[in-house]
């Protein structure tokens, strides 16, 4: 079998998919507008189910950042102890980093696709919901990749989740779903991060 990591390294595109790793801390280097511009018009990108691209983008910097962080940490004494200290974690990746970007799903297509598919609301509740996160993950993943691009660090905090409510209403969605809460700028160090599984192990050929 040919080396995966010969067939990553083909072109641009596929390099950046392999370099894209979860970096937790940053410097204090500032990522330039037109950067992050360049970011969120490749998560504006991503398919999505019936072209609703209905994902939102909420920057955070400076002072909002901080606020994000104040509410995590008051949130996550509430919690026992692993997850209040991932929680924790989370809000050090957020005050190390530059920028955030938040993104929520905004309910549109759970809205419009029961009516479309003529279906019951709560199979088709079900349905598009799941059809959101799908199309937002994708988005979120466009993001990730175009950063790694730029020599930009990011890290996909989903523990979030956890508080979902608080950080919806926070972020001033509070209607939406919350996806994922993405620091991003320079990394503070170097970051091989863990080895991926050989394909052996998750490829079936039927
Ligand atoms: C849906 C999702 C949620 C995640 N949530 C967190 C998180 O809350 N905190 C964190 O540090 N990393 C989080 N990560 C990053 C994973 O820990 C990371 O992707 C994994 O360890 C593999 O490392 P890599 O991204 O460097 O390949 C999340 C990733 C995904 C896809």
């Amino acid at each position: 079998m040919t080396d995966p990591e010969n067939n990553l390294s083909k072109n641009e595109t596929l390099k950046s998919i392999r370099n894209r790793r979860s970096v937790r801390m940053f410097l204090g280097k500032d990522i330039k507008d037109e950067d992050l511009k360049t970011l969120l018009q490749a998560a504006n990108q991503a398919p999505s189910a019936h072209n609703q691209q209905s994902w939102r983008f909420i920057i955070l910097k400076k002072e909002k950042k901080n606020e994000l962080v104040n509410l995590i940490c008051e949130k996550a004494g509430n919690f026992p102890k692993p997850a209040s200290a991932l929680l924790r974690l989370a809000s050090r990746s957020i005050i190390s980093a530059p920028v955030v970007v938040a993104v929520a799903n905004s309910g549109q297509l759970i809205s419009r696709g029961t009516e479309l598919f003529k279906i019951d609301k709560n199979t088709g509740h079900d349905f598009f919901r799941i059809m959101e996160i799908q199309s937002s993950a994708a988005a979120v993943e466009n993001l990730l990749i175009a950063a790694t691009s730029l020599g930009i660090a990011s890290v996909w905090l989903g523990v979030l989740v956890l508080i979902k409510k608080d950080i919806l209403e926070f972020l001033g969605e509070p209607q939406g779903e919350f996806m994922a809460v993405i620091p991003i700028g320079y990394s503070a160090k170097q970051n091989p991060g863990p080895n991926k599984q050989s394909l052996d192990m998750v490829v079936k050929y039927l």
